[in-house]
């Protein structure tokens, strides 16, 4: 797909679905790491953001995220320090390309981890209440397990989606997962996404798994939102940190990717605001690193995960 130069400044899309109402935001979760949640998030998202939506990525997986890694951006602030009051949501968002845009957390950031983020649900609440532009998806991914500081940020007015994949541990983590959530968060309804399989009929049957011991052990309602299918690629793509879709737009999962992000234009809820919002406006930084040399500051964060992946010398 031929790139289009981010500007930030991109005229609205005919089919954007924020015109009238807020955005949907959607929580990715699981009961297990390692699930496949933050490619998923960072592929839908730029899909998403492709097919005409904007789209804002808000990494809430503390202490563990990544997003800023695998789409290749550089931040200069993070989800934390807007929550405690240190930056500014203008600084902390980073363009990535048109219509798509991430809020990076920074990984490591131990009192983030250890859940003293106890709160941040009401804090991301108002954040989005007072998110000064108009987006169609706001897509969270928010970490795997049921630690307070994870749970606490889900809510019954986003969509809640949990990833799975074909492995035993990752259905029973999940079905602990909704469990809690049903309890503590009042979240009756959530769609599934299984990730991992070789085509849609293996990913119906691992849904169906989870959905009859849903359905005989807990009021909750699970909705099949579609399958990934498994694709070395992907693990490629991580690794050369792109979206698969620029890494290989013939690769085999990329249709089963396609279907989901049907699945998740079709509206389902939506997040209530009634602030009015403006269009994206030009300030938000185009923050993808392109081949050129790092030129940060040594002590930067960007610098050091750079480093780690041996990009820029210690
Ligand atoms: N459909 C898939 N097929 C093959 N490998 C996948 C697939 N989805 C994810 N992966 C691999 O799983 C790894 C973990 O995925 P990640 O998105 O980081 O998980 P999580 O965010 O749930 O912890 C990725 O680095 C990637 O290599
Ligand atoms: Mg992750």
């Amino acid at each position: 797909m031929q790139q289009r130069k981010a500007t930030g400044q991109e005229p609205r899309s005919s089919n954007s679905c924020a015109e009238k109402d807020g955005p949907r935001v959607i929580t990715v979760a699981s009961g297990k790491g390692g699930v496949g949640k933050s490619c998923l998030v960072a592929n839908l998202g730029t899909l998403l953001a492709r097919r005409g939506h904007r789209v804002l990525l808000v990494d809430c997986d503390f202490g563990l995220a990544n997003l800023d890694i695998m789409l290749n951006v550089q931040p200069s602030a993070s989800l934390e320090q807007v929550l405690e009051g240190s930056a500014s949501i203008h600084e902390a968002v980073v363009g990535v390309e048109p219509n798509l845009w991430l809020i990076p957390s920074f990984s490591g950031v131990i009192e983030a981890a250890r859940g003293e983020m106890a709160s941040a649900r009401e804090k991301i609440l108002a954040l989005f209440e007072e998110f000064p532009w108009e987006m169609d998806f706001i897509l969270m991914d928010v970490g795997a397990g049921i630690q307070p500081n994870v749970l606490s940020l889900h809510h019954p007015s986003f969509e809640t989606t949990v990833v799975i994949t074909p492995e035993p541990t990752s259905l029973t983590d999940a079905y602990g997962l909704i469990k809690l959530l049903k309890r503590q968060s009042g979240i009756g309804k959530a769609g599934v996404v299984v990730n991992r399989v070789t085509d849609g009929r293996e990913g119906v049957k691992v849904f169906q798994k989870l959905n009859d011991v849903a359905k005989r052990f807990m009021d909750v309602q699970l909705e099949y939102l579609g399958h990934w299918q498994k694709d070395e690629k992907i693990t490629e793509s991580v690794l050369k940190r792109k979206i698969l879709l620029d890494l290989d737009e013939g690769a085999s999962s990329v249709p089963s990717l396609e279907l989901l992000a049907k699945r998740f234009q079709t509206s389902v809820r939506k997040f209530e605001s009634n602030r009015e919002k403006h269009p994206v406006a030009s300030p938000l930084r185009v923050g993808r690193f392109m081949d050129e040399p790092a030129q940060l500051a040594p002590g930067n964060t960007a610098r050091f995960w750079r480093t780690l992946l041996g990009e820029v010398k210690a």
